[in-house]
């Protein structure tokens, strides 16, 4: 992949189903005068979710594509494969987005499908991340950002956050711990993709020196 610069962004679309807040933490990185990608259009695959009305606000374009109307995932995926092509997209960012990806559609864009889990993977891939880490009594928990590929929250790892675990925490409080480190990964990773600071060889995604973010590495204080 090319680099791309503050002159010249990297187009990006989006793909949510809910909340957005993720979404919203790349729309404000986007906002900025030096940042090197932008979201051009913003798919949900379900009507009235609050992540279409952030996209709104910040003046990008959104897409409702129901999954329910399609008589399969391909189908559905082509939808969205169709809509982000007509926007000139180069690069796929899943925020919140609760639906399997094939490997069909990691294919056709090129393995440039981006996830992000609230999990340091490959411990907790799936569902009810937070419970089931302080059901093992994990000390540290966190987040992960990742090209997604055809198996559920696996792929590459371009960076990851985490936080301490509390003796006192309920999914909830850590669920809540994790979502702010989630909000500083994810714009900080699509930055080193685009700048060309983090480069995909084969499973492993390298980054160049000097480009390591610090937040892709420290332990976040929590609390
Ligand atoms: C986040 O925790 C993200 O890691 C996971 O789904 C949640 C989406 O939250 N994939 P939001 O829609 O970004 O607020």
């Amino acid at each position: 992949m090319p680099s791309y610069s503050a002159q010249d962004r990297l187009p990006c679309g989006a793909m949510i189903s809910g909340r957005g807040s993720n979404l919203q933490a790349l729309l404000d990185a986007c906002a900025r005068n030096d940042f090197p990608a932008e979201i051009r259009l913003v798919i949900s695959n379900l009507p009235d979710v609050q992540g279409l009305a952030r996209a709104q606000a910040a003046g990008v374009a959104t897409q409702v594509i129901d999954h329910r109307n399609f008589p399969s995932r391909e189908a559905f995926e082509d939808a969205a494969s169709a809509a982000f092509q007509a926007a000139g997209v180069k690069m796929i960012l899943l925020a919140g987005f609760m639906r399997i990806v094939t490997g069909g559609f990691v294919k056709r864009w090129q393995g440039l499908v981006v996830n992000i889990h609230p999990a340091l993977l490959p411990l907790y891939p799936g569902l009810n991340t937070h419970a089931r880490a302080l059901a093992d009594g994990v000390k540290l928990h966190g987040c992960t950002v990742h090209f997604a590929e055809a198996e559920v929250d696996s792929g590459p790892i371009i960076g990851q956050a985490a936080v301490p675990v509390f003796p006192d925490d309920t999914p909830e409080s850590l669920g809540a711990r994790v979502l702010t480190v989630e909000h500083r990964l994810y714009p900080e990773c699509l930055r080193l993709l685009a700048s060309g600071g983090a480069r995909r060889e084969g499973n492993r995604v390298v980054l160049e020196p000097g480009s390591i973010p610090e937040n892709a590495r420290i332990v976040v204080p929590g609390g």
